[in-house]
């Protein structure tokens, strides 16, 4: 059976880790082949290896990239046509975690250039420090979806092939951008209330600027929308919520009764990149567990177990 993206070419941001990296193994078992972008080479470049090894019918490259400089992308994108003919699916992905401790967040700000340690709360926040927050972090997603844009435009059509001009985008955004917190961890309040003010801004920015595209290429076959995660269990969420009355803080919001799985997200990204959702675009895929629809959430342990990794 041909997979869901046989014949296609994908570029995926933040490959070398949690949502990205999963999304480029399912990706490349359902056909595709797939460019592996991360401002960490070495970690791309053995997810490759290792996706090469399991998906051997496929292309898979690996690319360094900063997403916060547009000659970076303009560089991984013109990369992927040529590799491989074409970009069906952009997977504007690579971000850095958005609830996390000032440890957490300057250590994540030192990996990935992203988060910058000045970044403080409403009231202490220096201009500079917002705007370069916002070049890098916004302005990635926008890039990436130029020139995905642009790319996308000149794709050849093979009927028999299953592929046509346009395309897929999809940006991964978060559950802050519909949703507020306050969580009392004094210490780290300064930083993170303003991860809640910044980065829930722009996060809703970008499901704004989704949006917006979505509906100004829709009838170039370019489909534009997003994926909002809510709290995975990722190294860097759980190295935070390193205490059981931590985590219990969050599990009581969550309806599931358990975080998400970063391969649950790329499920989702799957859909959103494949002809299935060939109806669907501007719109955000929610895959939160259910907690942006929750008010009482259940009691008691979650019955199902949740799916295993891809890696
Ligand atoms: N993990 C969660 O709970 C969660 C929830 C909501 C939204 N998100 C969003 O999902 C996206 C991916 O999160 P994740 O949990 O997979 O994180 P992760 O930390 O596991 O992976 C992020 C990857 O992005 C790469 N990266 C960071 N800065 C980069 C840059 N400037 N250029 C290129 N690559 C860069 C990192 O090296 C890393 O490999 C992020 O945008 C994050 O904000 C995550």
């Amino acid at each position: 059976m041909p997979g869901r993206l046989q014949n296609k070419a994908a570029l995926v941001t933040g490959a070398g880790s949690g949502i990205g990296l999963e999304s480029s193994v399912l990706f490349a078992q359902e056909g595709a082949n797939v460019l592996l972008v991360d401002i960490n080479l070495q970690a791309v470049e053995k997810a490759a290896a290792a996706i090469a090894q399991k998906s051997p019918n496929v292309k898979v490259v690996a690319a360094k990239a900063d997403v916060g400089k547009e000659e970076d992308i303009k560089a991984v994108v013109d990369r992927a046509v040529k590799e491989f003919g074409r970009l069906d699916v952009m997977f504007n992905n690579a971000g850095t975690y958005h609830t996390t401790s000032c440890f957490t967040a300057r250590r994540a700000h030192a990996a990935s250039g992203i988060m910058h340690p000045e970044d403080d709360n409403a009231l202490n926040t220096e201009e500079r420090i917002w705007d370069l927050t916002m070049q890098i972090n916004l302005k990635g997603v926008w890039w990436g979806c130029k020139y995905a844009i642009l790319a996308m435009r000149q794709n050849p059509t093979d009927e028999a092939k299953g592929l046509h001009t346009g395309g897929s985008i999809i940006n991964t955004a978060s559950f802050v951008a519909s949703m507020g917190a306050a969580t009392p961890q004094l210490a780290c309040m300064p930083l993170y209330s303003s991860r809640i003010g910044c980065l829930t801004r722009l996060q809703g920015a970008v499901l704004a600027m989704t949006r917006e595209l979505a509906m100004v290429h829709a009838r170039e076959g370019i489909r534009v929308n997003s994926v909002s995660p809510g709290p995975l269990k990722t190294p860097l969420l759980m190295d935070f919520l390193n205490t059981p009355e931590k985590r219990d803080r969050r599990l009581v919001h969550l309806p599931m009764g358990r975080f998400g799985e970063a391969v649950e997200i790329a499920k989702a990204a799957l859909f959103l990149g494949t002809d299935e959702s060939s109806y669907m675009t501007g719109t955000d895929l929610k895959v939160d567990g259910g907690i942006s629809s929750a008010y009482v959430t259940p009691l008691g342990e979650p019955i199902l177990p949740p799916p295993t990794s891809l890696v």
